[in-house]
Order: C-alpha cells, then sequence, then structure tokens
C-alpha cells in the first residue's frame, strides 16, 4: 500500500487468460477498483491483490490457470496482506470447492461477479471471510458503470454487447460457466460507444459469443444488423467490428451492412469447426458445409473485399481420416483469411464429452499440424498479393517487432508493421504494403496519401 496525499493507494494486479469476454471483464475491473482507490501494477510482487481471470474452453487453458495461482503460494505466504481471486470461467466452473482445494485463495469470483468484487474485498478485509460468487443473477443493468467515466489512452476497445449463450455446441464449455444468452440494451451499448470515442477511441468491437442473435428478448426488438446501424451513428467512430457470428443465425440483413455501413470493416470471423457435415451434426452446428460455403460465396457478392477468418476443431469424437480430409478442402476452397485451430479437448458437462470415438493425442496432433501448415501457406499467399497495394491503417501503437516499428490493421485485419513515430497513434493512414509474411505484413507510409497529416508529411516517405 502507498499513500497519496490523505489517500491510501493500493496496488492491483491482473494477469487474464482467455477470450475477449474475460479481457473486457478485467477491464472493467480496473475501472470499478479505480474508483476505491486501486491503481493498476505490472509487477504482482508488488501488488496488495491479485485477480487472475480464467478460461477453461480447453483443458490446457485451466491448466494454466491453476499452475499460475500455484506460483503464488509462496508470496501468499511472505506476504499475508496479500488477497488473491481467481475470476472467469475457472471460478465459475468449480466455485466454492476451490477454497477448499487452495488455502491460499481468498476469493473465487464467477463470471457474473466483477462488480461484486468491492463489496467482497471489503467483507475479506474486516472479517477475513473467504468468498465465492458464482450466481448467474448478473444484470446489464450496471455495466457501464465506472467505464463511462474513465478514459484510456486506446485506439481500439471492446464493448460487450451480449453475454452467455444458448447454443450448446456439443463440445463447448461455455454456456455452463458463462449463462444463458442475455442482451444488453442498445441505448446503454450507443452510450458506452460514445463516451469511449469521447475519450479518443476510434474503433469499437461489439462482443458477444453469437452476435447474430443480439436482441432476442431485448424489448425494443431491434437485431444486429440494427444495433450497427445504430451504433455506426455515433459521431467521430472511425471503425466498428464484432466477434463472433455462428453461421446458422448469419441473415442476408446482417451481410447487407457490409455494403452500407461505412465505418464497418470487412471482416467477419465466422467459425465453421468442421468441413464434414458428419461431424458438424455431432457437433450440433445447426449447418452443413454447403450452407456454409453459401454463405462465404454470399458475403463476397456483397462486398468483394470481405475478409473471412475462423475456428477449427481437430480431432472431434468420431473425426475420422475422411472427415479430416473435408476439413482440409474446406480450407482450399473458401482461402480464409485467418484460421484459429484446436485439437478437441473434453470439458466436464459437455454432451460431446460422453460421446464415443475419442480420437488418439497422436493423431489430433497430426491433423492439427497438417491443418497449419495448409492455413500458413494460403495465408503466406494471400499477404503476398497485397505487396504494392496501398491501404488504409489504423495506427494501433508500437508494433511487437520493436525499434521505432509501429504497428495498425487494415480493415481486413491483416496486422501491417512500419517505420513511424508515436504521434501517428490513432491516426487512419494509408499505407504501400512493400512485403507479406506469414502472420503479418510490412509497409511504408505514403506521403502523398497522408498530406493532411503533418507529421507524415515532415518525417515519412513512400516507396512509390
Ligand atoms: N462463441 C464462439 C467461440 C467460443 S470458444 C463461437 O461460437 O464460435 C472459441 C473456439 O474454441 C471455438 O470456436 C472452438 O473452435 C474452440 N473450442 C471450444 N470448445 C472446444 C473444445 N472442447 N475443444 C477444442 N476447441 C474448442
Ligand atoms: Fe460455444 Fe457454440 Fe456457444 Fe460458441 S455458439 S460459445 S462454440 S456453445
Ligand atoms: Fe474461455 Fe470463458 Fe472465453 S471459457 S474462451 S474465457 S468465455
Amino acid at each position: 500500500m502507498s499513500t497519496i496525499g490523505d489517500r491510501k493507494v493500493r496496488r492491483l494486479f491482473i494477469r487474464t487468460f482467455g477470450c475477449q469476454m474475460n479481457r473486457y471483464d478485467s477491464e472493467r475491473l480496473v475501472e470499478i477498483l479505480g474508483e476505491e482507490d486501486f491503481q493498476p501494477v505490472d509487477d504482482y510482487r508488488q501488488a496488495d491483490f491479485i485477480f487472475i481471470n480464467t478460461c477453461t474452453v480447453r483443458d490446457k487453458a485451466e491448466q494454466k490457470a491453476f499452475s499460475y495461482l500455484g506460483r503464488l503460494k509462496q508470496l501468499k505466504r511472505s506476504q499475508p496482506g496479500l488477497v488473491v481471486a481467481l475470476g472467469g470461467c475457472v471460478a465459475q466452473q468449480y466455485g466454492e470447492d476451490l477454497l477448499r482445494r487452495l488455502p491460499h485463495l481468498d476469493l473465487v469470483v464467477g463470471t457474473h461477479g466483477v462488480s461484486r468484487v468491492p463489496a467482497m474485498l471489503a467483507r475479506y478485509e474486516t472479517t477475513g471471510e473467504r468468498q465465492a460468487f458464482v450466481d448467474f443473477s448478473y444484470d446489464f443493468g450496471d455495466e457501464s458503470d465506472g467505464r463511462s467515466q474513465l478514459c484510456r489512452p486506446e485506439v481500439s476497445s471492446y464493448v460487450t454487447i451480449m453475454r452467455g449463450c444458448d447454443n450448446f455446441c456439443t463440445y463447448c464449455i461455455v454456456p455452463m460457466v458463462r449463462g444463458g444468452e442475455r442482451s444488453r440494451p442498445s441505448d446503454e451499448i450507443v452510450r458506452e460507444v460514445a463516451s469511449l470515442v469521447e475519450c479518443g477511441v476510434r474503433e469499437v468491437t461489439l462482443l458477444g459469443q453469437n452476435v447474430n442473435s443480439y436482441g432476442q428478448g431485448v424489448a425494443e426488438e431491434l437485431d444486429f444488423a440494427g444495433l450497427l446501424r445504430r451504433v455506426a451513428q455515433v459521431e467521430g467512430l472511425l471503425r466498428i467490428r464484432f466477434t463472433t457470428s455462428h453461421p446458422k443465425d448469419l441473415s442476408l440483413s446482417l451481410m447487407q451492412c457490409f455494403a452500407d455501413i461505412e465505418p464497418l470493416c470487412p471482416h467477419i470471423h465466422l467459425p465453421v469447426q468442421s468441413g464434414s457435415d458428419r461431424i458438424l451434426k455431432r457437433m450440433k452446428r445447426g449447418y452443413t458445409r454447403e450452407h456454409y460455403l453459401r454463405l462465404v460465396k454470399e458475403l463476397k457478392a456483397i462486398r468483394e473485399d470481405v475478409a473471412v477468418s475462423s475456428d477449427m476443431i481437430v480431432g472431434f469424437p468420431g473425426e475420422n481420416e475422411e472427415d479430416f480430409q473435408g476439413s482440409l478442402s474446406l480450407l482450399e476452397e473458401v482461402r480464409f483469411d485467418a484460421l484459429f485451430s484446436f485439437k478437441y479437448s473434453d470439458r466436464p458437462q459437455t454432451a460431446a464429452s460422453r460421446l464415443d470415438g475419442k480420437v488418439e493425442e497422436k493423431v489430433k496432433l497430426q491433423r492439427l499440424q497438417t491443418l497449419q501448415s495448409l492455413q500458413e501457406r494460403i495465408t503466406f499467399e494471400k499477404n503476398e498479393v497485397q505487396v504494392g497495394q496501398t491501404t488504409r491503417v489504423l495506427v494501433e501503437g508500437p508494433s511487437q517487432v520493436g525499434g521505432s516499428q509501429l504497428s495498425g490493421r487494415t480493415p481486413q485485419n491483416r496486422v501491417v508493421n512500419f517505420q513511424g513515430t508515436p504521434e501517428l497513434v490513432g491516426e487512419e493512414i494509408s499505407v504501400l504494403i512493400s512485403a507479406g509474411h506469414a502472420h503479418s505484413l510490412e509497409g511504408v507510409v505514403c506521403v502523398e496519401d497522408n498530406v493532411n497529416l503533418k507529421v507524415v508529411k515532415e518525417r515519412s516517405w513512400c516507396g512509390k
């Protein structure tokens, strides 16, 4: 603990695993605890409160959470004032049991519990009572609390538009740990987007497990296409993205948005999971390979330059060589711009964990490697085609490659690294692509196309 004036400032460290839902919740927690005089720190050894936001979508993700928590045992012993909390999907899955199993854990905060943290902490600090909150009683009413008032220096931000999922794909634990699907009222969403833009945010990504079914159960009955149109009205908002879209609910009216909502980026993440109808059925995905291919065709007909990315699972129970070949041929047919692929992992309480025909680990690994090297070739070929083209890039910040390189994204969500100065962060600029790599592009800032930006004129150049 440190003191600023007569205020006692406590130090908060958050480690986030998993998907954007967890990242969003972690951001909210920083803001909620900011109001309680907590300040984030980069080193967990300096913290008064450590919150581990966990994922359980695959067994490996769960292992990571427990091994991280294990490392804190020693620290907790040497620093008795330290409070350790486990949040997110693993917390939701095991609940109070975790307090029995792990004596150095103080709080268990389920997926609907972020706004309860200040109260749980206060109770722990006054009574010493270790607590678990795993109710699904959370409502969207207080979603914007804290978040709207605080400005973070961010170019791109996530905005949750719905929580939970009702789909119960047979392999997936998410509905069990995130609860049923609930849409957030559009007024609240628009208000949050507007306040983010006021703080300098240029791009928002609307988040949900299946954004296509947005609006069910919301009184005003706005569907997702309608919501996009409302969000697009927010003045000053440059780009809109969304994730994730379930193919079974992708409507023509949503596809049409790519043609006529200007800030909407031409990129859709449309997880296919398998290229075999037999496996799609066992997964309970609710569409066929043919239907999926038709959707991609329709999307490209509506907007030729739309990028499509996807998720794929290999080694689902019952997947034979022919099914796997179906996934490979689907990759060749669609030529995804990006693909996230996973080995099937048995999850507790899921229908697939009870299915027969489990695929050997060795075979799963082989299939994953084959699939990934095919996709690498496709992504590389697609990136190479970009060379020589000029594209708009929203500059997000320093590049991971280091030096004075900056990084940003094209409307199609391709990462571009280029030489530039920090003043460019937050600007949308034209970049000439000079090289294509397996996972990113390289470019040079074009002076001619960015003359309105003084900083570009003075310091950058174009290869043309
Ligand atoms: N709601 C999203 C994604 C949720 S989880 C959707 O419907 O697509 C993200 C990805 O993890 C899934 O798309 C799937 O490819 C993968 N996944 C989920 N459960 C899995 C499991 N048991 N084993 C392996 N991969 C899994
Ligand atoms: Fe899981 Fe399916 Fe829901 Fe996505 S749609 S979160 S894969 S159950
Ligand atoms: Fe993982 Fe939970 Fe997201 S299980 S993928 S963090 S919803």
